[in-house]
């Protein structure tokens, strides 16, 4: 009998001493206990081994409800219209909606209808005061005590809140045969180790002992602790899939010029998304100085294609366009400036940064956000490799289907779009491409450059399952306590 707990062997012991049924009074004296839980645990124990019959019967018993219990205080609503009704010489319909509340004269009439009183020209008329009055008064000594064998349980039943059915389960337990031929040895209560400590591990004692035997499909409660914020567990996975890849990591300020976030990736300085509407400017710095020779070099290269083979956008270049401070909109304005000052060495880096657009809020926008961002340098890179990187990166992430489709980005040619199948449908994450010569040469880059941007609140939305983006950081502590550790 070594897989019986300690309160099934005392609970069979005592039940073997007398057939029949026992009630929860004689188990919980016989065993000595206190707590009822016990007996009822043990006795569930027993009767999953069959050495215990358990019967069960439920009583019907009654409860206030909220209703019922402001009726025992004030009078049932039938009762205190009635009284007024009494205590008026001709009652009227008009007088008594003054005296009482509307959502209270309405179903009051009502109730008093059916027990025999009767509007006429407005007046309220009964033929037998008496019989409602006695009606009357065994409702209210029915809510003073009430009992479900009452004649009007079901009147009540039939209104709201007034009364609550509450039953009580009792039980009995007898002993089964196979119960009953257990030997008393074998329900001698033993010392089982339930659980195993630092102090019990440095003794001997443990090596004779029993231990109870751990049930991990029981419910239990989860333990609360503390623990990183899902967006920063998510980075945490990112960096570490890049890492294991061969990528290293840069991180550089947010505070950038728009010559390096837009002018040296060859946005046109009359691009849509430079104005004010997407992109915040700063007051300070409203203007960040940069090396006239930079200028020239982004102006050559946007007026007429510098020394490379392009014809450039054309028009007019404004060096003082590139020396405004903003917040910049993309991490690539980082990885460029990583290639600036690295343009010979082969070199796979990547970013996990924040960047920020003038976005209006809402379920799948915020004006603040991150990107994910790399890129690989190398002679020969090209974009079967760009593809193959990237789905790789997304298969580690729990993504298998994977698939790019054309796009455009000025800095890039050729361009993709990223998409991601997540619940039977394709989602764009992000884009990718090869650096265009104007972004290139003029840096002194030769190898070819395959770089991407990606979303990461939008991959952090499949990740954790959502359909709002502002769940991420409204800092609902139910929710982040129930979040996936990832
Ligand atoms: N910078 C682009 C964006 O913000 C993404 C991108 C990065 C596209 C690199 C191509 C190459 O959406």
């Amino acid at each position: 009998m070594g897989d019986l707990s300690n309160p099934e062997r005392r609970m069979l012991m005592a039940l073997q001493g007398r057939e029949g049924a026992w009630t929860l009074e004689q188990v919980l004296a016989a065993c000595e206990w206190e707590d009822q839980a016990v007996a009822v645990g043990a006795g569930h124990g027993l009767s999953n081994r069959g050495f215990v019959k358990i019967k069960e019967s439920i009583t019907n018993a009654i409860k206030l409800g909220i209703e019922g219990e402001k009726a025992v205080e004030n009078g049932l609503l039938e009762a205190r219209l009635w009284s007024w009704i009494q205590d008026n010489d001709s009652p009227s319909m008009k007088e008594l909606s003054d005296a009482f509340e509307r959502h209270e004269a309405g179903p009051g009439v009502g109730l008093l209808k059916k027990l025999g009183v009767s509007l006429e020209g407005g007046v309220f008329t009964c033929e037998d005061p008496q019989v409602v009055q006695k009606e009357i008064d065994s409702r209210t000594a029915f809510l003073n005590s009430p009992s479900p064998d009452d004649p009007l349980y079901s009147h009540f039943k039939g209104r709201r809140n007034l009364i609550e059915d509450v039953g009580t389960i009792t039980r009995t337990w007898s002993i089964t045969t196979s119960g009953s031929i257990i030997s008393q040895d074998e329900l001698k209560e033993v010392v089982k180790i339930a659980e195993i400590t630092p102090e019990l591990l440095q003794g001997d004692e443990w090596r004779d002992a029993e231990f109870r035997p751990y049930d991990v499909s029981l419910a239990a409660t989860m333990p609360r602790s503390g623990r990183s914020h899902p967006m920063q567990a998510l980075i945490e996975r990112i960096r570490s899939i890049f890492l294991e890849m061969g990528f290293s990591e840069i991180v550089e300020d947010y505070v950038q010029t728009a010559g390096w976030n837009m002018d040296a990736l060859f946005i046109p300085q009359d691009h849509p998304a430079r104005e004010m509407q997407d992109t915040f400017y700063l007051d300070n710095p409203n203007s960040i100085e940069l090396d006239p020779s930079l200028l020239q070099q982004w102006k050559d290269i946007h007026e007429h294609g510098g020394d490379t083979e392009s014809t450039g956008w054309g028009g007019q270049y404004d060096p003082a366009i590139s020396q405004k401070g903003l917040l910049r909109t993309h991490t690539t304005v980082n990885t460029i400036q990583y290639l600036a000052e690295n343009p010979t060495e082969a070199c796979r880096v990547f970013a996990i940064d924040r960047v920020f657009r003038k976005e209006s809020i809402d379920r799948t926008h915020l004006p603040e956000f991150h990107q994910i961002e790399g890129i690989i340098m190398e002679p020969g890179a090209n974009l079967g490799m760009l593809v193959t990187t990237l789905k790789t990166f997304y298969e580690k992430m729990g993504y298998p289907e994977v698939r790019v489709r054309p796009a455009y980005f000025p800095y890039t040619e050729p361009s993709l779009e990223v998409e991601v199948k997540w619940r039977g449908k394709w989602l764009e994450l992000g884009g990718a491409g090869i650096f265009r010569p104007e972004v290139t040469e003029p840096l002194g880059i030769k190898d070819p450059v395959c770089a991407w941007g990606m979303g990461l609140e939008r991959l952090a939305m499949l990740v954790l399952g959502l359909d709002d983006i502002r769940q991420l950081y409204i800092s609902d502590l139910e929710w982040l306590r129930n979040q996936p550790i990832l």
